[in-house]
């Protein structure tokens, strides 16, 4: 038997501003141990090994932090705090079900432009 693929991948959004930018972050003083937090609570569920969290840097969805990106499904999770990181965890990850009223709205979050697409209108 191989070494089983991870059924989810965890991008959180690890971006903070510089001290005085007006630029809303993901990370701020209030919410930096959102990750470490999130880490903790895979681990002590046993499933870090098929959900693994990832840093990433600014998704462009700033003003909605602290973000999270779950894929596959391409589930973007915004507005988070460590309540809801546990219901997205316990809901969603291990139960199956997107946790819908943390997702961001469709209108920040719409359908993808495919790369072909893309291409096509920048006229490429
Ligand atoms: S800083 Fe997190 S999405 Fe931009």
């Amino acid at each position: 038997m191989g070494i089983p693929q991870p059924a989810f991948y965890i991008f959180k959004c690890e971006q903070s501003a510089p001290p005085g930018m007006p630029k809303p972050s993901c990370v701020t003083p209030e919410t930096q141990d959102l990750f470490q937090y999130t880490a903790q609570k895979l681990m002590k569920e046993g499933i870090m090994m098929t959900a693994p969290i990832v840093r990433t840097s600014c998704m462009n969805r700033c003003a909605q932090g602290p973000i999270m990106l779950v894929e596959p499904g391409h589930t973007m999770y915004v507005g988070l705090n460590k309540e809801k990181i546990d219901r997205i965890i316990t809901e969603h990850i291990i139960g199956g079900n997107v946790v819908e009223e943390y997702v961001i709205d469709s209108e920040m979050w719409d359908t993808a432009i495919s790369p072909a697409d893309a291409k096509k209108q920048m006229g490429m």
